[in-house]
């Protein structure tokens, strides 16, 4: 094997053995297991998932693994165990384990989160960058929702692990995540290959927002559409899921999926009210998404519809517009 596949094999090992422990050892099952039958997850979710748990010891994994054959170098290099100058042990101890798979399935890394909350410790502990994980090249759930979203011409993308699942098992299945990042243009190039249209579906806090209007115009320049849907404060898709029902959930998606250029138009327009100078400006901010999208025709169809929306003349966005263009050129 070359470096590459016996990472493979070691990751695979890897979410075997966390899972094992889920369903078989009475700390997993008493403590993972109930964890996340708590959380709502069902035996299928979980098995779906490849979920699993790791245990409250320094080197249960490490044992495990060598014991299996696996070096230590190639353990490390997999992002599975910490080696420091006198000690080595588990990155992941005491967690329930979220694998994070490749597009075509196999487990590439982990995250893994803490069973209470803790301001002392991370709420997630992920794998690092190895050679066969890129974070940023990554989408968590793409190899469950890949066929979903082509078949339903539409991406649901939204910020964590669980917002997948619990979706997923509401039976909303073409979303993924971009697990806590901000979305990049590999990602999206990803998506891009099952579908054109993405909806953004971010925790309805300022952090959620903002992310997601950064994101906005990414998806844009890389010619997709977009649309935006926005939770309540407080709640992420996961939560509000549980809040309603399967239905009840999927309607809300339906009837509150908003136009980007609506929802930006809205957003900035409710902050800017009666106040000229800061209007002028939310403009300008709309005109420069627009200048975004590669499409010229899509460009003209969302200048008007601004136009209409903001009240503003159509020849004169269109002249911003061009002015944006020509400066970016
Ligand atoms: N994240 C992370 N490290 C952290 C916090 C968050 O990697 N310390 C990533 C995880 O991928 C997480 C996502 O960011 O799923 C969204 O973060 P957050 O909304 O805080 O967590 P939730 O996914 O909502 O997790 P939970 O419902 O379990 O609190
Ligand atoms: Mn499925
Ligand atoms: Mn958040
Ligand atoms: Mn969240
Ligand atoms: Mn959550």
């Amino acid at each position: 094997y070359n470096e590459r596949e016996s990472l493979f094999i070691i990751l695979n090992f890897a979410a075997q053995y966390f899972k094992g422990l889920l369903h078989e050892h009475e700390e997993g099952k008493s403590i993972g297991l109930s964890y996340f039958k708590e959380r709502g997850f069902s035996n299928n979710t979980i098995e779906e998932f490849d979920l699993g748990y790791s245990l409250n010891e320094w080197d249960g994994f490490l044992k495990a693994a060598k014991k299996a054959g696996h070096s230590e170098e190639l353990l490390e290099k997999a992002g599975l165990i910490i080696k420091k100058e006198d000690k080595t042990y588990d990155r992941f101890r005491n967690r329930v384990i979220f694998p994070i798979h490749s597009v075509a399935g196999k487990p590439i890394a982990f995250g893994a989160r803490i069973l209470i909350n803790d301001k002392k410790q991370p709420k997630y502990i992920n794998s690092p960058e190895t050679e066969v994980y890129h974070k940023s090249d990554v989408l968590y759930g793409i190899a469950q929702a890949k066929q979903h979203i082509r078949t339903l011409e539409n991406c649901y993308l939204v910020e964590g692990y669980t917002d997948v699942i619990s979706l997923h098992q509401s039976g909303v299945k073409n979303v993924v995540a971009s697990s806590g990042t901000s979305l990049t243009t590999n990602q999206i190039r990803l998506i891009s290959r099952y579908s054109e249209n993405i909806t953004v579906l971010f925790d309805g806090d300022a952090a959620g927002i903002k992310a997601s209007l950064r994101g906005i115009d990414l998806i844009l320049e890389g010619g997709l559409n977009v649309k935006v849907v926005l939770f309540p404060d407080g709640e992420d898709p996961d939560s509000y899921s549980r809040k309603m029902g399967d239905e009840e959930f999927s309607s809300y998606l339906k009837n509150n999926a908003t136009d980007f250029i609506r929802f930006k138009s809205d957003l900035l327009l409710e902050e800017t009210k009666k106040d000229p100078i800061k209007k002028a400006e939310t403009i300008q901010d709309i005109v420069r998404s627009i200048a975004k999208i590669p499409n010229p025709v899509k460009r003209a169809i969302y200048i008007k519809e601004c136009s209409n929306i903001l009240e503003i003349d159509e020849a004169l966005l269109i002249t911003e517009q061009n002015k944006i263009l020509l400066r970016e050129k």
